[in-house]
């Protein structure tokens, strides 16, 4: 039995979604991303390599699972630190159980760290966030903290995420409004095939994408709110556009999803600045400043629960932990 790790990884949210794959197999993006890594929403996983075991184990949350989907990233991992023996993985995901947050890009940093670790190797963390991708293509940017942006590169050895702000000082705040906690009806993974495989303006998207991350990296340095907000806002509907032009259409928004973008519009209007995202599923993700927070939380208590209002700010980079 190898020694036993334990990694924790936060998850991000994207502000310049990525939307869209060049390989498939390799997770290779289309189009650069960039994402702000958050407190509070994290992953849990302890490895270690035991030779008596005959396949992969795999609990999440102390239940057991189907390893199949590990399996095909842990054998990554075994022709890396060229070693044949079967893994114990455990996960705990610490994102409110009402949350529907739980994010493959915590899970797969987190793993990435903590079986590398027990495999025996030591990954510059260029080299973890390009093992992370192979799992989930946002998990490659979760191995960072802050902001952080997902170079797509051209193969394997270029596509990976560098830092931008690691340990930000910038007083914002992402409220994340739960409006459905299911799985989403369509994956991320067959959602942005189908995209650009049917969109025609998936070329648009890739140019303006382009356009967009400049202008945030840009508005990032100065600190401001409203043009990083304005952008990531945009960026998200514009991915979001994506879906409703791709054959056959689909939307993640449900009937809730709209009455949050009109409440965050009206707010707006009366001054508050705040702007939303969204990723592959009915959820909103408030981008506000901290200070703005409590007022803005106020205003969705009308409509929503206390429960379905989770509050992040700017998080760290994955790190190994000493299991209690
Ligand atoms: C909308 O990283 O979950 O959240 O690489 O197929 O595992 P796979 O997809 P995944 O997609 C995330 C899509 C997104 C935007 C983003 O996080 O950039």
């Amino acid at each position: 039995i190898s020694k036993a790790f334990t990694a924790r990884a936060h998850t991000n949210i994207a502000l310049i979604k990525y939307w869209g794959k060049k390989d498939q197999q390799l997770i290779i993006p289309m189009n650069n991303s960039l994402s702000l890594t958050l407190d509070h929403f994290y992953t849990d996983t302890t490895v270690y390599f035991d030779s008596s075991l005959k396949h992969d184990v795999f609990y999440l949350n102390d239940e057991e699972q189907d390893a199949s989907k590990i399996s095909r990233f842990m054998d990554l991992v075994r022709a890396q630190a060229e070693l044949k023996t079967f893994a114990h993985i455990e996960s705990v995901n610490h994102v409110p159980t009402t949350a529907g947050l739980a994010s493959s890009a915590s899970a797969y940093a987190a793993l990435a760290l903590a079986a590398s670790k027990a495999a025996g190797m030591q990954l510059a963390r260029q080299d973890l966030s390009r093992l992370a991708r192979r799992g989930s293509g946002s998990a490659s940017r979760s191995v960072y903290g802050g902001f952080v942006e997902w170079k797509r590169g051209n193969d394997d050895l270029s596509s990976f995420a560098v830092p931008i702000e690691e340990n930000t000082d910038w007083n914002i705040c992402m409220i994340a409004v739960v409006i459905d906690k299911n799985r989403k009806k369509i994956s991320s993974r067959v959602g942005m095939q189908r995209v650009v495989e049917t969109s025609p303006f998936y070329p648009a998207w890739i140019k303006s994408s382009e356009h967009d991350l400049a202008t945030i990296k840009k508005a990032i340095k100065e600190r401001n709110l409203k043009k990083v907000g304005a952008i990531a806002e945009e960026n998200a509907m514009k991915m979001h556009a994506l879906n409703m032009s791709a054959s056959p259409h689909f939307s993640y928004f449900e009937p809730a999803t709209i009455e949050v973008l009109h409440l965050v519009e009206l707010l707006r209007s009366e001054g508050i600045c705040c702007y939303y995202t969204l990723d592959a599923g009915p959820n909103v993700k408030i981008l506000c400043s901290a200070e703005d927070s409590e007022q803005i939380l106020k205003r969705l208590a009308v409509k929503f629960d206390k429960k379905q209002l989770l509050v992040a700010h700017p998080g760290p980079g994955v790190e190994l932990i000493s299991k209690k």
